[in-house]
């Protein structure tokens, strides 16, 4: 049984005050139950990534970054590593999201590296893959998503891929308020789960957790997690208030 694992990504907004206020008020809305029955966690700007652990103190929500870079030191200007992020207490890194591939240039390759790295370096990281409208409109879905998975987890092994979440996150259904039918998102989810298992075995294929991403919201959150292939939720916009947020944690458990 794969537990659900939902997941708010912030991207680049909140402030230090804001930040602050949205994680105690995620943190004293997440009943026990819902922290058993499922994985929960905040992926805040890196700036405010101590204030936030901070702020949700002792409660089960874990913490990620929303980007790491693959060297360990050095002279990588403006760059963030797996250690810092460990030393801080993150858990988990987000790899290869779409604004990363779409907007600030990143390539499958790139991606692979800061994977591998994060891995090595003890974090969880969550690799989003997903197809443009164009290429889902010219039926190129699947093979985004396999050049997407494959590349993206070139050279790891099958241990280390069990560290592995796989979101799928249209970037059609990004912050558009478009959400892929639960269906559709089904569709592709099977896909990604029976690549895995011809990339890997049965074993890891029915382990890992495959999270949907694009639009998720507290309307359609119970709706997409009825799928049997939809493990959890990756959230944006409606992950920035806590009652929203909250609302979604519950419809996924
Ligand atoms: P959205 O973003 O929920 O605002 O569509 C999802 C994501 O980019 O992870």
């Amino acid at each position: 049984m794969r537990k659900p694992f939902v997941a708010g990504n912030w991207k680049m907004n909140t402030d230090s005050s804001s930040s602050v206020g949205l994680a105690e008020g995620i943190a004293s809305g997440v009943t026990e139950t819902a922290g058993t029955k499922a994985t929960v966690a905040v992926f805040p700007p890196f700036i405010y990534l101590q204030s936030v652990i901070k702020a949700l103190g002792t409660s089960s929500i874990s913490v990620g970054a929303q980007d790491v870079y693959f060297e360990p030191d050095g002279a990588f200007t403006g760059e963030i590593s797996t250690s810092m992020l460990k030393d801080i207490g993150c858990t988990y890194c987000l790899c290869g999201h779409s604004e990363r591939r779409h907007v600030i240039g990143e390539t499958d390759e790139l991606i692979n590296r800061k994977l591998g790295a994060a891995i090595a370096g003890g974090l969880l990281p969550v690799l989003c893959v997903g197809e443009l409208l164009a290429e889902r409109e010219a039926s190129k879905t699947n093979d985004v998503v396999t050049r997407q998975l494959k590349n993206g987890l070139a050279g790891l092994s099958e241990e280390k891929v069990s560290a592995v979440t796989i979101a799928y996150e249209p970037v059609w259904a990004i912050g558009t308020g478009l959400t892929a039918t639960p269906q559709q998102a089904q569709e592709v989810h099977d896909f990604i789960r029976k690549l895995l298992a011809g990339m890997y075995s049965d074993e890891l294929a029915g382990g890992i957790r495959i999270q949907y991403g694009g639009s998720a919201k507290p309307d359609n959150a119970a709706e997409l997690m009825t799928q049997p292939d939809i493990d959890g939720l990756l959230v944006g916009g409606a992950s920035l208030k806590a009652d929203g947020f909250l609302a979604i944690i519950k419809g996924a458990i």
